[in-house]
């Protein structure tokens, strides 16, 4: 049985931060909002999937993918729907983005037709920004280019918060997280290091330095350049695909997974509660095999669940 619809605003999250207008990245939010947003999100992901809520009725969302998306489109789609919020679909393909009209533009004639809020996905970094400094609604950055990702690293945070004992102070001090793969060319990653190091985390990037450069330290994680040599001290695994289509390249393919990929030997190293988690797309076979993938210590799906219940209180927290 469905429960009863229920009203909720931002302040029931017991915190008065607030993200503002707009959610572009994590690099500019501050670990007080991101642990506001991840308090409401936890709400919503407690309420389960029948529960409705009225705090986005008579808004209407836009969703402008200009790349494309399973997993992002459609959780924002469904947490705009269970936040009782009309929503509009936009691709690339099927827009006036074919004749040559810009992205700004785009937003701006979506906006002007009474949108309250665009999400939008772009392959270039900092087109986010640009539609948020085209319009005046809210803009949440569904992944843009190699830049950022902030709701999946919201999502990946509220992930390892639940299944690591954390969701109610979420504070990662203590915890060892890794992102394995082609980090120089992922927004994911990006936006994981920039939420589990404001949450008290500490990060290792892993992968040929090609794909792991030494530079990333400068976000605050380590880099190694050997699975097999920080397999064993991770409470949590993120798995990145390697990019191609942004010019990633791992040399023999043979070699990247005989170092890299996740298979059932490494992961019998792991610490007995440690996680494994992939944003997806998976390539099974190439960066995680489908054992290890399916296997008892995934939380992959878990990601993809708590993706609607993080929309959901980004969306409601971004709306004014
Ligand atoms: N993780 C992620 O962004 O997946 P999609 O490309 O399917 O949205």
């Amino acid at each position: 049985m469905r429960p009863p619809m229920q009203s909720a605003s931002v302040g029931t999250t017991g915190s008065s931060a607030t993200i503002g207008r707009c959610l572009l990245d994590l690099d500019h939010t501050s670990a007080e909002v991101i642990r506001a947003i991840l308090q409401r999100s936890q709400q919503h992901l407690l309420s389960g999937p029948d529960a409705r809520h009225d705090t986005l009725d008579g808004v209407t969302v836009a969703n402008l993918f200009f790349e494309d998306s399973t997993r992002t489109r459609v959780s924002f789609s469904i947490a705009a729907r269970r936040l009782g919020a009309d929503v509009v679909d936009l691709t690339g393909k099927g827009s006036s983005i074919s004749k040559g009209e810009s992205v700004a533009d785009t937003a701006r004639t979506v906006e002007a037709m009474g949108v309250k809020s665009i999400v939008v996905r772009h392959h270039a970094s900092g087109a986010a920004q640009q539609v948020a400094d085209a319009v005046k609604c809210a803009v949440l950055n569904a992944g843009d280019g190699r830049h950022a990702h902030p709701t999946q690293g919201l999502l990946d945070a509220l992930t390892v918060a639940n299944a690591l004992d954390r969701a109610e102070s979420f504070d990662f001090s203590g915890l060892r997280i890794a992102i394995v793969g082609d980090i120089a060319h992922s927004r994911v990653a990006r936006s994981d290091i920039g939420a589990f190091v404001k949450l008290g985390a500490s990060v290792v990037c892993v992968g040929p330095p090609q794909l792991a450069p030494r530079s990333l330290a400068a976000m605050g994680c380590d880099v190694s350049h050997s699975l097999d040599d920080v397999i064993e001290s991770c409470d949590a695994i993120q798995m990145l695909r390697v990019q191609f289509e942004r010019g990633a390249s791992i040399g023999s393919s043979r070699s990247y997974v005989d170092a890299f990929q996740l298979n059932e030997q490494r992961a019998s190293r792991m610490k007995r509660h440690s996680i494994v988690m992939h944003p997806g797309p998976m390539n099974r076979g190439v960066e995680i095999t489908s054992r290890v993938a399916d296997g008892d210590q995934n939380k992959i799906f878990a990601q993809v669940t708590a993706g609607v219940a993080v929309r959901m209180a980004a969306l409601e927290m971004t709306v004014s």
